[in-house]
């Protein structure tokens, strides 16, 4: 297996890929009335192989990197908005929606915002300002947005972060970045978003539920979910059905934002086959939820995954592999995209 290729080992797993033959994802996805996304990496727009696919296979775009705080605000009240405007350009030359990504978050955050010593009130006008300035600016170039992201630890604690401990607790900063967030923008559903909420973990998926409820019973504009998705092969959680109609329950629509299946290395035709009913699995939970809008994967190829840098024994996370090969996973996909069963109208 060390010495075998990507695509050998994807041609024993999957004789005939789908990918040759289908209809291209994203009008698969349409006629089941959810949207198929993707993060982009301003980075990697000079690969003719990688944008052909995006232009090809999704409807949605994510930047992966370029609308975070350090990118956006890297010195105080000091905007850089021309990588998210190439990420906005890319998006409407193929007639795709872009999810903001991400407001308040504690990482990739400037390291300014880290550093300086506050008060409420003055994080407050940081926060606000960010927010006036990025939403502000985009406005209605984008239909979605992740406003707070990972606001909890894994145990359902809240994250010790700047934000967290000005603050002394969740809810008001998340309050005050909704409430801000909708003073510019009449267009894009706002979302809170992290990870480790999709059934495997329900200490940290109830804080988030509690959460949400008490926003709402607020009249926080709160209009969505983000469930990262950031699974592991042979992992899928069995509840996951169940934890998106929980969400849903609360009268807000679910999006699974940053999809992607790891395994450890190397990777065998075994796994990947796995990972092709993961995906499979995952888009069926979705498909079966009526407020499950979307589904955005965390990349195109294995080649530029964020997954090897932070995980080093794991890899091979995504639907195409270093080569561009479509794996079993985009199999996967396909069968779930066109089972007969439409999306249920009303749960
Ligand atoms: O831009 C610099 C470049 O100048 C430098 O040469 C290079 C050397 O390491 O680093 C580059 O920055 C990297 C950046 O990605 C852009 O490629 C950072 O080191 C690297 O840490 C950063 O990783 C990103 C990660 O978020 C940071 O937390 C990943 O690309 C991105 O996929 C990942 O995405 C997050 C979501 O935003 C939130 N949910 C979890 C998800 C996975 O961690």
């Amino acid at each position: 297996m060390k010495f075998a290729t990507a695509s050998a080992v994807l041609l024993a797993a999957s004789a005939v890929s789908a990918a040759a033959t289908q209809k291209p994802l994203r009008d698969l996805a349409k006629a089941k009335d959810i949207y198929i996304g993707v993060a982009i990496g301003n980075g990697n727009l000079g690969d003719a192989k990688y944008t052909e696919i995006m232009k090809r296979e999704f409807n949605f775009i994510t930047p992966e990197n370029s609308m975070k705080w350090e990118a956006i605000e890297p010195k105080p009240a000091e905007f850089h908005f021309a990588q998210g405007d190439e990420i906005v350009a890319v998006a409407k030359a193929q007639k795709a929606e872009v999810r903001g990504h991400t407001l308040t978050w504690h990482s990739q955050l400037a390291p300014w915002v880290n550093s300086a010593t506050w008060t409420k009130e003055n994080l407050t006008a940081a926060i606000e300002r960010h927010i006036r300035a990025t939403v502000g600016y985009y406005s209605d170039d984008l239909t979605h947005w992740d406003v707070v992201n990972e606001v909890h630890e894994d145990d359902g604690t809240p994250r010790q972060s700047i934000f967290y401990k000005t603050f002394g607790n969740v809810a008001d900063y998340v309050e005050l970045s909704f409430r801000e967030a909708r003073k510019h923008t009449t267009k894009a559903k706002l979302y809170i978003n992290d990870y480790n909420l999709e059934g495997q973990n329900v200490s940290k998926s109830d804080a988030t539920y509690q959460l949400v409820k008490k926003l709402k019973n607020k009249g926080v504009p709160i209009h969505g979910v983000g469930l990262q998705a950031h699974l592991l092969v042979g992992q899928v959680p069995t509840n996951m059905q169940a934890t998106i109609e929980k969400f849903a329950s609360l009268g807000v629509d679910v999006a699974l934002t940053e999809l992607d299946i790891r395994m450890e290395q190397p990777f065998t035709a075994e796994k990947l086959a796995q990972q092709g009913n993961d995906y499979e699995a995952v888009f069926r939970a979705c498909l079966a939820v009526k407020r499950c809008v979307g589904i955005t994967l965390w990349g195109i190829t294995d080649k530029y995954s964020w997954i090897p840098g932070v995980f080093p024994t794991e890899g091979s996370a995504l639907v195409w592999d270093e080569n561009y090969a479509a794996k079993p996973a985009y199999d996967g996909i396909v069968r779930a995209l066109t089972t007969k069963a439409t999306k249920p109208k009303s749960r």
